[in-house]
């Protein structure tokens, strides 16, 4: 396949999303701990990082951590955290100098979260606020309803009297964005658990069965190219 002119392709979408979904079961049936499940997912996540970037779509959201995720063992969600943690350390050292831009969506404050992982969130979204190539959105301690009663407290607090979709939209974490345009869930899975709820309403779904460690660059070409061939029509008639 030439890789240059599927590039080229208008239809390409300019914000796609991963929920990286499967990595309890890939390692399950490789007779590995979850734990190692998630380390295999996370060396996936920086592979398919570098091509999702190569294909020059502009924005990338990855689900990374749900707030319902707290409902798992100490130990799986302290190995998260602790990958968290890493991930930040990595994603600082390999991109800081380059033309990307960090935004990390999800409650920051909350104190279950390692003080060291709200900091380091913190500080990537800081240091790379200005920067406008390439977007990496990490949904981290994220969920959509949680964000929408963020949003909700924010407006609330500013005292205005009357919303709208702009304005509101001013408050998510994903703000500066480009619009969701397509959504790959990972393991067979056909539901959102929570996922950008706001973001995603126009959204294209794909559901591969692969498990998140298994996904490769075909996969995400194919799934691009069932994207490329939908009409999206937004409530209008076909053009
Ligand atoms: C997704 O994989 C990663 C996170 C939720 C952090 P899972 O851990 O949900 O994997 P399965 O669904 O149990 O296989
Ligand atoms: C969604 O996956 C969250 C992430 C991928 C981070 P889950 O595995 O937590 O979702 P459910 O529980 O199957 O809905
Ligand atoms: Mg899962």
């Amino acid at each position: 396949m030439n890789i240059e002119k599927f590039k080229q392709d208008p239809r390409m979408p300019k914000h796609i999303a991963f929920i990286v979904d499967g990595n309890g079961r890939w390692a399950t049936k490789r007779n590995l701990t979850r734990s190692m499940g998630h380390e295999a997912g996370f060396e996936n996540l920086k592979k398919q990082i570098e091509f999702v970037q190569e294909l020059g779509i502009k924005n990338l959201s990855m689900y990374c951590f749900s707030c319902e995720n707290w409902k798992r063992s100490k130990q799986e969600v302290d190995f998260l955290m602790e990958l968290f943690n890493r991930m930040l350390d990595e994603f600082k050292q390999k991109y800081i100098n380059k033309d990307i831009r960090f935004i990390i969506s999800g409650n920051m404050n909350d104190e279950r979260l390692p003080l060291i992982v709200r900091n380091k969130a913190k500080e990537l979204m800081e240091l790379t606020k200005d920067k406008n190539g390439f977007v990496i959105n990490a949904c981290i301690n994220y969920g959509g309803r949680q964000e929408i009663l963020k949003v909700v407290n924010e407006l609330i607090e500013s005292g205005v009297k009357i919303v709208d979709e702009k304005l509101f939209e001013k408050h998510l974490y994903t703000a500066e964005m480009l619009p969701l345009d397509f959504v790959i869930r990972t393991s067979g899975e056909k539901r959102l658990s929570n996922f950008l709820t706001w973001q995603s309403t126009y959204s294209e779904w794909y559901f591969p069965k692969k498990l998140w460690p298994s996904f490769n660059k075909k996969d995400l070409i194919k799934a691009l190219k069932s994207y490329m061939k939908r009409d999206r029509r937004f409530g209008a008639v076909k053009a």
